[in-house]
Formats: structure tokens, sequence, C-alpha cells
């Protein structure tokens, strides 16, 4: 597996990540022990950076990443952990939390949960509108001085938040969004980050499961986020999914998956991008990794894009009270 470099103040990466939020319970019930199985082949395959949130199933997806890591050495793995989301015991979402004494008291927690003595990339899950980024940031810098964080990131910010963060403390990566139907970075976060030597952790590549070529219409069940997106729903569904066939078409051609020819137009999209792939059985890590052995032409390229053209896809990629609180989004 190819390492590349996570920004100019990150570490060295895998060039493709493993995405845990669907282990637990986001996307409906997971199969545990082949979410386990699933950690344990990418690393076998070489991955090496594993992405969490501490309000992941409320701990359960950094005790499962724990298990999963208890017999290997830990300097063949990084975990990126977010932090911040504020959730009731129904799991109802309460808004967000990044003021200094909650970003070094959620640390605490995580740390014991991956029964770890260091993260390696601590981030806000969002920004918090009543705390500025500096007061965030800051309280992050503290923690990597004592040595409980290596790395901070960001996720889903806009070109001023990445701004005002960088200067408080060397940032390595944005976590964002980004894949054939989400292309709004490209205006003016891509090129703030470029800029800055920051590098992208690009979450969503599947569109979390709209563009895999598995999705059916009818595909999600009790309890999966994704019913309340506006992508999966309605008149929009229908629509994306005849995307989907028009992409099938080209990855057909190719000799290619759908997902395969989703993610590695991703990957193409420059080496300080780097996809969080959020499979959770090993059938689809399999599939995923495949998509690191296609080279796509620039006639590939046109062919996606026609396929594809940017701003195809209907319907927002979340709810709008979510899309609300994307500082990403503000325009
Ligand atoms: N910072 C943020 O705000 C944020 C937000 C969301 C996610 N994330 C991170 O990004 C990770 C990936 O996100 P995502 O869920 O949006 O990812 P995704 O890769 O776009 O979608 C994952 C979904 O696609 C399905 N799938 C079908 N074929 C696949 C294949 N070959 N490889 C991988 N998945 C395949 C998955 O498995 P099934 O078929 O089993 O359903 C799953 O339901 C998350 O796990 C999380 O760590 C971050």
């Amino acid at each position: 597996m190819e390492l590349r470099p996570l920004g100019r103040a990150g570490p060295q990466v895998s060039a493709l990540g493993l995405g845990c939020m669907g282990m637990s319970g986001m996307y409906g019930p997971a199969d545990r022990a082949e979410s386990i199985a699933t950690l344990e082949a990418a690393l076998d395959a070489g991955i090496t950076l594993l992405d969490t949130g501490d309000f992941y199933g409320m701990g359960h997806n950094e005790l499962l990443i724990a298990e999963a890591l208890r017999r290997v050495p830990r300097d063949r793995f990084e975990v990126s952990v977010k932090f911040g989301a504020q959730r009731d015991p129904a799991g109802n979402w309460l808004g967000y939390d990044a003021r200094p004494a909650a970003v070094k008291s959620a640390l605490a927690y995580s740390l014991q949960r991956l029964r770890l003595d260091y993260i390696d990339i601590y981030r806000p899950a969002r920004l918090d509108p009543a705390v500025p980024i500096e007061e965030t940031v800051g309280a992050i810098a503290d923690m990597v001085k004592a040595g409980y964080v290596r790395h901070i990131g960001l996720s889903e910010v806009g070109a001023a938040t990445i701004r005002r963060a960088a200067a408080v403390h060397p940032i390595c990566d944005l976590q964002i969004e980004y894949s054939l139907v989400s292309r709004a970075i490209e205006d003016s976060i891509l090129p703030t980050v470029r800029e800055l030597g920051i590098a992208i952790t690009a979450y969503g590549v599947l569109s979390r499961g709209l563009i895999s070529g598995h999705w059916r219409k009818d595909s999600a069940r009790a309890g999966d986020i994704r019913a309340h997106i506006p992508r999966f729903r309605g008149e929009n569904i229908e629509r994306n999914l005849a995307l989907v066939e028009a992409l099938r078409a080209v990855a057909s051609a190719r000799g290619v998956s759908v997902a395969q020819i989703a993610i590695a137009w991703v990957i193409g999209q420059g080496a300080d991008i780097i996809p969080l792939i959020g499979a959770r059985r090993r059938d689809r890590l399999a599939e995923a990794l495949g998509a690191l052995e296609v080279k796509l032409t620039p006639e590939d390229l046109a062919a996606i894009e026609r396929a594809v053209p940017r701003g195809a896809a209907a319907g927002e990629r979340y709810a709008p009270a979510q899309m609300a609180s994307l500082d990403s989004e503000r325009r």
C-alpha cells in the first residue's frame, strides 16, 4: 500500500483510509464479528488510517476499534477521532460542544475507550457556533504539548475557519465530503487547503453507498440515517440512481465496478486527497481496495464527467437542520 503525507504537518498514512462509522449503527444494524474482521483485513492490506468519532454509537465505535487493535503494534496505524457532537441516550442529536474543557474531557474518555496513550489526529466534528475556532484548536494544541494528541485536523469547515485554525496550530487535514456527486469543495475550500499544505480526508466518496452500484431504492433498514438524507428520498433517489446507471456503463466498459470507478475518481483528484472508505464488510473492503489499481485516463475522466456532470445529483447531502450546521456550506 502506497503511503502519503497527511498534509505538511501530518504523519504518513495509507492512500486509502477506513472510516468505521457504519460499524456502529448509523447505517442500521452491523455485524460485530464482520466489522472486526473488516478492520483486521484492512490492516492486513496495509491500510493504516482508521477514522472514528466518539459519538459513533456513543463510544461503541471506539471500543470496537480498540478490540481490533489489541495485538497490533502502535506504529502500524493512525487513529483519527472526531469529538464535539452531543447525543442523548436515545441517540438524538443535541448540538455541538467544542469549548476547551469539553475538548479535554472528551479526549480523556476517548483515550480510555481506545486503550491508547495518544490519539494520532484529533478534530472537532463541526464548528461549535458558540466557540471561536481559535479556542477549540488552542485546547487541542495544549493536548499536543502534553503528549495526548499528535496532530490536529478539522471537519466540514469553510475556508475562513481553516485559515483561522491554521494560524493557531498546524492543521494536517480537513475531513469533508467529496465525491462525483458532492464537489462544492472545488470552489474555495480545496484551493485554500492546498495553499496551506493541508490534506483532505474525503468521506462520502460513495455518497454513503448511493453511488456504490449496490444501493436500491428500498435498501435503507430501520435505524439507517440515510432514510433522512434528501438524496435518498422520493423523486431524488430515482434521479440519482439513473446517474449511477450512467456511471455503471462507463465502469463496465472499463471492466471495473461502479464503486471502484467512483473511488478511483476521487483518488485521481490529487495525492493530497485520501478517501475514507466506509466498508463494514470484507467483500466491500476488497472491492474498494481494487480501486487503487484503476488508473483513469483523460478519456475515462471525460466519460465519467458526461455520465455524472458536476451538480447533477438531486437533493442535498444532509437534511436541512444538519446542512445549517455546516460551516463548509456557508456562502
Ligand atoms: N467528518 C464528517 O462529518 C463525516 C461524516 C460522515 C462520515 N465520516 C467518516 O467517513 C467514513 C466513510 O463515510 P461514508 O459512510 O460516507 O462512506 P462511503 O464509502 O461513501 O459509503 C459507505 C456505504 O457504502 C456501502 N458500500 C457499498 N459498496 C462499498 C464498497 N465497495 N466500499 C465501501 N463501502 C461500500 C457501505 O457498505 P454496506 O453495503 O455495508 O452498507 C456503506 O453503507 C465514515 O465511516 C466516517 O468515519 C465523516
